[in-house]
């Protein structure tokens, strides 16, 4: 059978490759996230699949049907990690994944359909800015300029992938059709209190909120910080203070809406400097949209008009847009099955987080379950699951499998 207790071991494992000592980060493109692919694909190769790296960095296995060449279930969740993450957001969908392929190879069962297993490069985004670069250059919808984004430190994607021995050339060919993927499940932690709430191991999400992500540069006049008068500042640091509040005021504008600022750099960054530019993220989700649009029309307008009482210019930058993705009802209607042959009762749910399905959802079908996490917390590294919560996952998802028809 399935066993909770290893996949609880290799999140450990995984855990383990990061560049902070004593707690996890692992960027795309890292020498972490060389070691933890490395370990993936041995695992994979191990459960019988064929395994190896796509040219945008995604690990791959594969694990034939009854016979070669099928279209294939894919399944699969991302291999990156928030900065000071937890050990399950991404990691325990593509280890349950893994885990649910071993059995089935250790029984020798080979199904009407073959089973990819994909752990995306980057789902998270924090190297780039831009996000799910992994899963949508597998649906074919990563425009080739957008390797040209640069890291913090000037790097291209482009160039980070030729330093990982990759090659940027051939990211087209990691594109799937239509035709070869039938449909694609993820595994994920909740990430959110309502499972716990109600005592549920699982649930079958509804569909995943959209969301934008903007950068914002506000470029004012460094100064001596003793000798400008009040009066005569344009202190971008300041202005940042007051538009970070604005996004604040009109996320809390809908309780549908959510609208957060999570990383600020102030330059240049000076006790005794005034803050002459300053440049800040905006994260906005919304389960509709036109309402998230909406507030991120209200919020580009907010700081245009805080900006021009304060002499600062403003330049914002649309990162990225991806739309609500529903999940198809005939998947949901197939986890649901799975869930209740375990004895537990079905719960539907949103997702409130971003997951690879909302880029997937341009080739196959989508659907997710969520396994239960402590206190809803993640992007933490307080995030915890318990062995039992992975092993019914792990369980629902193989059932699943098993009896998975594809088409409505
Ligand atoms: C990914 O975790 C996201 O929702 O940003
Ligand atoms: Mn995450
Ligand atoms: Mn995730």
């Amino acid at each position: 059978m399935v066993s909770g207790q290893r996949i609880m071991q290799r999140c450990d494992t995984l855990a383990r490759h990061s560049e902070l000592p004593g707690g996890l980060t692992r960027v795309f493109l890292s020498e972490e996230n060389r070691a933890a692919n490395e370990l993936v694909l041995g695992w994979m190769r191990e459960a019988g699949m064929q395994a190896r790296l796509d040219a945008i960095g995604n690990v791959a296995g594969r694990y034939e049907g009854n016979r070669p060449g099928l279209a294939c279930l894919m399944l699969g969740s991302h291999l990156d990690t928030v900065r000071d993450a937890g050990k399950y957001d991404g990691m325990l969908g593509v280890i349950s994944a893994i885990e649910c392929i071993d059995f089935l190879n250790s029984r020798q069962v080979r199904l009407p359909f073959a089973i990819e297993v994909i752990g995306f490069g980057d789902e998270e985004g924090v190297r780039f800015g831009t996000t799910m670069l992994g899963s949508r250059a597998v649906a074919g919808a990563l425009d080739p300029a957008v390797l040209e984004t640069r890291d913090a430190a000037g790097t291209s994607i482009a160039q980070a992938l030729r330093a990982f021995g990759l090659q940027p050339e051939k990211v087209r060919e990691v594109a799937r059709q239509k035709r070869d993927v039938l449909a694609y499940a993820e595994l994920h932690i909740e990430q959110g209190p309502v499972l716990e709430a109600e005592g549920l191991a699982v649930g079958v999400v509804t569909a995943i909120n959209g969301f934008s992500r903007l950068r914002v540069t506000l470029s004012g006049m460094a100064g001596h910080a003793g000798t400008v008068p009040m009066g005569l500042r344009r202190d971008a640091l300041a202005a940042a203070a007051e538009c970070v509040l604005a996004v604040e005021r009109i996320g809390r504008g809908d309780a549908e809406l959510v609208a957060t600022v999570g990383r600020i750099e102030a330059q240049p960054g000076a006790i005794n400097v005034i803050p002459g530019k300053v440049a800040f993220t905006i994260d906005v989700r919304a389960p509709r949209d036109e309402l998230r649009r909406q507030a991120v029309s209200s919020i580009t307008n907010e700081i245009a008009n805080l900006c021009a009482k304060r002499r600062i210019e403003p330049q914002i930058e649309n990162l990225q847009e991806l739309g609500v993705a529903p999940c198809a009802g005939w998947l949901m209607a197939q986890l649901e099955r799975a869930v209740a042959a375990e004895g537990i009762p079905v719960r539907r749910l949103p997702s409130g987080a971003g997951h690879d399905g909302m880029a997937l959802k341009g080739i196959a079908d989508i659907a997710m379950l969520f396994v239960r996490c402590k206190g809803g917390i993640s992007h933490n590294p307080a995030e915890s699951i318990t062995e039992a919560d992975a092993a019914a996952g792990a369980k629902v998802l193989y059932r699943f499998i098993e009896n998975f028809q594809a088409g409505p």
